[in-house]
């Protein structure tokens, strides 16, 4: 499949590496491939181009951008690029502006999931992998055998049954759920306020939330 990803940090390389290693066709899309030349040569399958030309190459789109670039990036590659696609969200709203810890720049009644939404009516956001560690997203079950909990928010049906499939197949999630609408992303960005202090607390970002029903 070709999947397009926006954004070469942590969490693009974390996606683009184990998605290139399983078989599919990934494009990074990046404004300097030169910053990650060191991981492109140990990664050779990845390709690179701008975020448009990376947006144009995906039947389904990763957005692994901050979250303070993600609208106008999103923006600047247009609609064309985007209409009737799945656009995986996992960026959170974070502000670092004023150092540590960070805080929301959206929060409470709105989300950046819902923002992104409002923004691109025609792409089906679905909002996830956004409240765990990157090497977690990718390898879930790295961590107590896969027996912990990953949210998935977003209003299309269908695209959110596609892509809790997708993250089945392609990295072994176990235990994924629906916890509604777009509305809903607005608890699991806010959750990042939680992650940072246990992460703070256990001085680790090897751990992750299950929900016990
Ligand atoms: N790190 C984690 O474990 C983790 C976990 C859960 C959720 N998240 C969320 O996932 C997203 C990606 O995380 P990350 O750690 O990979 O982030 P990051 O390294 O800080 O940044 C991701 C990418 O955003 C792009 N970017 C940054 N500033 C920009 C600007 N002014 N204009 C356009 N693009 C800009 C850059 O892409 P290029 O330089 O390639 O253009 C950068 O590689 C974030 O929203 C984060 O909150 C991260």
């Amino acid at each position: 499949m070709k999947i397009s990803i926006l954004g070469s940090g942590m969490v693009g390389q974390a996606l683009a590496g184990k998605l290139a290693e399983i078989g599919q066709d990934v494009m990074v899309g990046t404004r300097n491939p030169g910053k990650i030349a060191d991981w492109l040569a140990k990664n050779p399958k990845v390709k690179t181009g701008s975020a448009s030309e990376s947006a144009a190459h995906g039947e389904i789109i990763i957005n692994a951008l901050t979250g303070t670039s993600t609208l106008d990036m999103l923006k600047s590659i247009g609609e064309a690029h985007l209409n009737g696609k799945i656009l995986i969200d996992i960026a959170n709203p974070l502000d670092f502006s004023k150092g540590m810890p960070p805080t929301l720049f959206v929060s409470n009644t709105d989300s950046l999931g819902e923002q992104v939404q409002r923004a691109l009516p025609q792409v089906k956001v679905v909002k996830t992998l956004n409240t765990l560690s990157a090497h977690l997203m990718v390898n879930p079950r790295s961590l107590a055998d896969g027996d912990h909990t990953l949210f998935l928010s977003g209003n299309d049906d269908e695209a959110k049954a596609r892509v809790t499939s997708l993250l089945t197949e392609w990295f072994g999630w176990r235990d994924i759920l629906d916890i509604g609408d777009i509305t809903s992303a607005r608890g699991t960005e806010a959750l990042l306020l939680l992650w940072i202090s246990m992460s703070t607390k256990l001085g680790t970002s090897n751990m992750q939330i299950k929900i016990v029903r």
